[in-house]
């Protein structure tokens, strides 16, 4: 809706039709769930009484369905993917401007069998006689399908009408024009007082940054950004001279390499390296909290929170775990329980960010930078100790029917389910990711595959072996991630992916330890994730230059989406 230009805000299906009251319409989303489940989602019945518009999408039909006495029944099959809609000829307003044929988006197995007294069924597909439904009367719409994601081509056609014809909006809302009001707020919360930032060098604190700059006086407005030594070539230095062109006065480098590093140094599993990062986080904000006064009366914390994170189901299950760590720090938690906290950016969604940042003249450089872990290249350079982290015994690669089974385990997801995995390796790419897919659905062992792009000698000879987190082992995975992120720059292959990791595995030779994996993928929020396969061409220059990264014997290219693959291997 905020990107059609109109303001919308999220809230929780359990609020009051009254607490609604004044809204011009509403929309009831999807869900996992099934209206019969005992303890499903529902919705004050009021909401559809009320003659406000009301558009139910998915789980949000059979919802309306449900509540205005329709039948809703678990479907004989699925219907999961791609579907032809099938649109009537006398469907009104919300499919206005819209063939009678369209492509859409479908996920899910309930569907609505009879529809409410006083419905009509607007569309239909070969599985889902009521694809959509309305009472034009009542201005209740509901859609089995999803409008909101781009693989249904009509999808914005079909908001836009909603909210321009049925709720008669207008455009209200545009993230640029927000600025003034948010540095006004930012005055009236901190008053007298100055504020303090822990800044990542990312989006989001960055432009929390420099709102506050410019409603307080650059004195007034102290940051502190943490190198963990898991950072990537360059990033100090690139922050540092980030907040030197905002005007900042007040920002420091604090450099805990040595500890987190130290803290590292024996642990190879996924789990526990996170564990450790995050207890590391929260002592070094402890240590500054505690020795900068920045507990007393004169300060409050300023965060780079966004929209998202304050909605109860939003953010990634693994930003989670850290965030989890950095709430639990007690000077944090103090200030956040006296209300001593600013989050500017409370109000806004990642894109609305990056146009709040524009706005403000910040560098396309740090606007589009793709997402970056905030454990950093910990996820990125994997460990073994000969035992846990590594598949067999002797470290060798194992001959199977497709390739070789790597002894090098990698974190996936299957279903709502963890897994850790070895690595299926083969020869060539394959003809069609299908193809890829399918290698993994025949090798249980594995959930993950590569293929070899090029290696110092055959893939039989090479070996796992014993590798920490050591400075050494990060070097080299820091200039690998430095090639790419250079060449695929200047490509502008970098325009073509979301997000491109660049993982090293304890797998080589003698006096060449490691292998680099390259991991380009597309996503919307990270959540799910397809493989992008890179031009040949830069496949190769990027291969050869890798070749000459000290300690490199091979580079391979992952071809698993997510899932059965996670984004990072861990
Ligand atoms: P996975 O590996 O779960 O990653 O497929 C999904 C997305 O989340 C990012 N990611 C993180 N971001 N802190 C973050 O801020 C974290 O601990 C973290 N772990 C994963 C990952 O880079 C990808 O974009």
């Amino acid at each position: 809706m905020r990107d059609l230009g109109v303001y919308a805000e999220v809230a929780p299906s359990e609020t009051r039709a009254g607490d609604l009251a004044g809204r011009r319409g509403i929309i009831v989303s999807g869900g996992p769930a099934s209206v019969y489940d005992a303890g499903s989602p529902t919705i004050d019945p009021q909401l559809l009484r009320a003659g406000v518009p009301v558009l139910g999408i998915c789980y949000g039909q059979q919802l309306m369905a449900h509540l205005l006495g329709g039948t809703v029944q678990r479907g004989e099959r699925g219907e999961y993917g791609f579907a032809q809609l099938e649109i009537a000829s006398d469907a009104g307003r919300i499919f206005r401007e819209i063939a009678p044929r369209q492509q859409v988006w479908m996920s899910h197995r309930d569907l609505v069998t009879r529809p409410p007294e006083g419905f009509h069924v607007l569309a239909r597909t070969e599985t889902c006689a009521v694809a959509a439904m309305a009472d034009a009367a009542k201005r209740l719409y509901a859609v089995q399908f999803h409008p909101e994601v781009a693989h249904t081509p009509c999808g914005t056609q079909i908001l836009s009408n909603f909210l321009f014809d049925v709720c008669g909006c207008a455009t209200d809302w545009d993230p640029a024009g927000q600025i003034q009001g948010v540095e006004d707020r930012i005055r009236e919360v901190a008053g007298a007082r100055s504020v303090f930032f822990f800044v990542s060098g990312g989006v989001d604190s960055t432009v929390a940054y420099t709102l506050c700059l410019r409603a307080l006086t650059p004195e007034r407005v102290h940051g502190l950004y943490v190198d963990t030594g898991l950072m990537r070539e360059g990033e100090t230095e690139f922050v540092r001279a980030n907040f030197a062109a905002l005007g900042a006065k007040a920002f420091a480098v604090h450099d805990a390499s040595a500890e987190f590093l130290g803290a590292l140094a024996g642990a190879v599993e996924p789990e526990r390296k996170r564990h450790i990062i995050g207890e590391e986080f929260v002592r070094v904000q402890q240590q500054t909290l505690d020795s900068e006064h920045y507990l007393d009366g004169h300060w409050i914390l300023g965060q780079g929170t966004i929209y998202p994170d304050t909605i109860e189901s939003g953010g990634t299950a693994k930003s989670e775990l850290i965030k989890t760590h950095h709430n639990r720090v007690a000077g944090i938690q103090r200030l956040i329980e006296e209300g001593r906290i600013v989050e500017p950016l409370a109000n806004f969604y990642k894109d609305e960010v990056r146009a709040i940042g524009r706005e403000l003249g910040l560098s396309p450089a740090l606007l589009e930078r793709h997402p970056f872990p905030g454990p950093g290249l910990a996820i990125r350079c994997l460990c073994a100790d000969g035992g846990g982290g590594l598949e067999n015994d002797g470290g060798a690669p194992e001959k199977s029917p497709d390739g070789w089974v790597l002894p090098v385990r990698s974190v996936g997801v299957q279903g709502d389910s963890r897994t850790y995995r070895s690595v299926l390796a083969i020869e060539d790419f394959p003809a069609s990711q299908e193809e890829a897919a399918s290698l993994i659905n025949r090798n249980d062992r594995v959930n993950r595959v590569v293929a070899e792009v090029w290696t110092a000698a055959p893939v039989a000879q090479m070996r796992a072996r014993p590798a920490a987190l050591s400075r050494e082992r990060l070097a080299r995975l820091r200039r690998a991630d430095a090639i790419v992120r250079s060449m695929t720059h200047d490509s502008g292959f970098d325009h073509f992916v979301w997000q491109l990791p660049v993982v090293l595995i304890p797998f080589g030779l003698d006096g060449r330890p490691d292998s680099i994996v390259l991991r380009p993928i597309n996503s919307v929020d990270g959540m799910t994730a397809s493989v992008v396969r890179m031009p040949k061409g830069l496949l190769a220059e990027i291969a050869a230059q890798l070749k000459a990264v000290e300690g490199v014997a091979g580079v391979f290219y992952d071809l698993t989406n997510k899932p059965p693959g996670t984004i990072e291997w861990e």
